[in-house]
């Protein structure tokens, strides 16, 4: 990491500002499962299969693939098991990594059957958002989770965990962000290897995000930290930039902008992982990423979904 420093003016004199910019960034894609989980045409495993595929030939090494929570709840998604036992054959390559979300132990069980060896479980910074998203108090949610960490620990399952609505909810509005924060200590002390900071409904200004970070700084490892942010406002990748000069250096997109949380009206798309990168890059930040053929593989999944999101 490459710790640039400039030099800025203010009142009472010169002040050194340090900014932690990295000089590579990770990109963790959430297009089959954040993007598929709240789309009203249903989309066939092979169609999905053929989605991932084209995505790690793009050069993404992190693919959410998909959600084990109960086919009722995400029908979306209710192919997870098929779809996990298909992905080897899209993808004969070593190192890529298929993180799925899992709500509960049942989930949990569900996804090692399947063969998974890295799993995300997902808490809220608001009482009213776990309650509509996960049926269980902020508290609950964390007993839930207990299981899942200690049978990740047992199998060496890479663990993520999710701070939904860090910033804005669509139930109860601004966040207090040392809510947010709480939240992330909690899954950082659960044993997560990754904690992602989410924008659910797109909704962060970047001063809430910088004082979302300058809160955090004292609080969070940061390079433990990832940015999941949709892009309702149009302001995820002046976010971004805000998130990568405090050294966050792992942020989620979608390829294509799909995208949304069926629990949070008003969440339509993630941020597009092709303009994520295309900033990056252009930064002179290495992702490894083809963005051109990050936007073909979403144009295709897209033409698929010929039916409106549901929310
Ligand atoms: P519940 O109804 O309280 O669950 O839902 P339950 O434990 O009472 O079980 C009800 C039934 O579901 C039972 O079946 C269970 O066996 C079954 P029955 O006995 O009635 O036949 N069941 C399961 N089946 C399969 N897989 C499972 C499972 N669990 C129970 N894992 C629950 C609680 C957490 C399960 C539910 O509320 C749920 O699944 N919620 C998840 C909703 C969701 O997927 N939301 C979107 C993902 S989060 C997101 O998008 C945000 C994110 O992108 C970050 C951001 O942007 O903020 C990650
Ligand atoms: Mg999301």
């Amino acid at each position: 990491m490459s710790v640039r420093q400039r030099l800025q003016q203010n009142e009472s004199g010169i002040e050194l500002v340090m900014t932690r910019t990295p000089n590579e960034v990770t990109i963790y894609e959430v297009g089959p499962r954040d993007g598929l989980q709240n789309e009203a045409t249903p989309v066939p495993t092979a169609a999905k299969l053929q989605f991932i595929a084209d995505l790690r030939a793009a050069g993404l090494r992190w693919i959410e693939a998909t959600s084990f929570v109960p086919p009722s709840v995400v029908p979306q998604l209710a192919d997870a098991a098929d779809l996990l036992a298909g992905i080897d054959a899209v993808d004969p390559e070593p190192g890529g990594r298929y993180p799925v979300l899992v709500p509960n132990e049942k989930g949990m069980l569900r996804a090692l059957d399947a063969g998974c060896d890295a799993v995300a479980v997902f808490a809220a910074a608001t009482e009213v958002f776990s309650q509509a998203n996960i049926r269980a108090t902020i508290d609950e949610s964390f007993v839930r989770f207990q299981p899942i960490a200690r049978m990740a620990a047992e199998q060496e399952v890479w663990l993520r965990g999710y701070v939904s609505v860090a910033f804005h909810c669509p139930y109860s509005g601004v966040v207090d962000p040392q809510a947010a924060i709480d939240v992330a200590l909690r899954l950082l002390d659960l044993g997560c290897d990754e904690v992602a900071i989410a924008d659910t409904i797109g909704r962060a200004t970047p001063r809430e995000v910088d004082a979302f970070l300058h809160l955090a700084t004292a609080q969070l490892p940061f390079e433990r930290l990832a940015f999941h942010l949709h892009d309702t406002s149009g302001l995820a990748l002046t976010n971004v930039k805000l998130a990568l000069e405090a050294g966050i250096s792992v942020f989620d997109g979608a390829a294509g902008g799909l995208g949304g949380c069926p629990f949070a009206p008003g969440a339509p798309g993630n941020l597009a992982t092709e303009q994520l990168v295309a900033m990056l890059e252009g930064m002179g930040i290495r992702t490894g990423v083809d963005a051109a053929a990050v936007a073909a593989a979403g144009r295709t999944i897209r033409s698929l979904l010929t039916a409106a999101p549901t929310t």
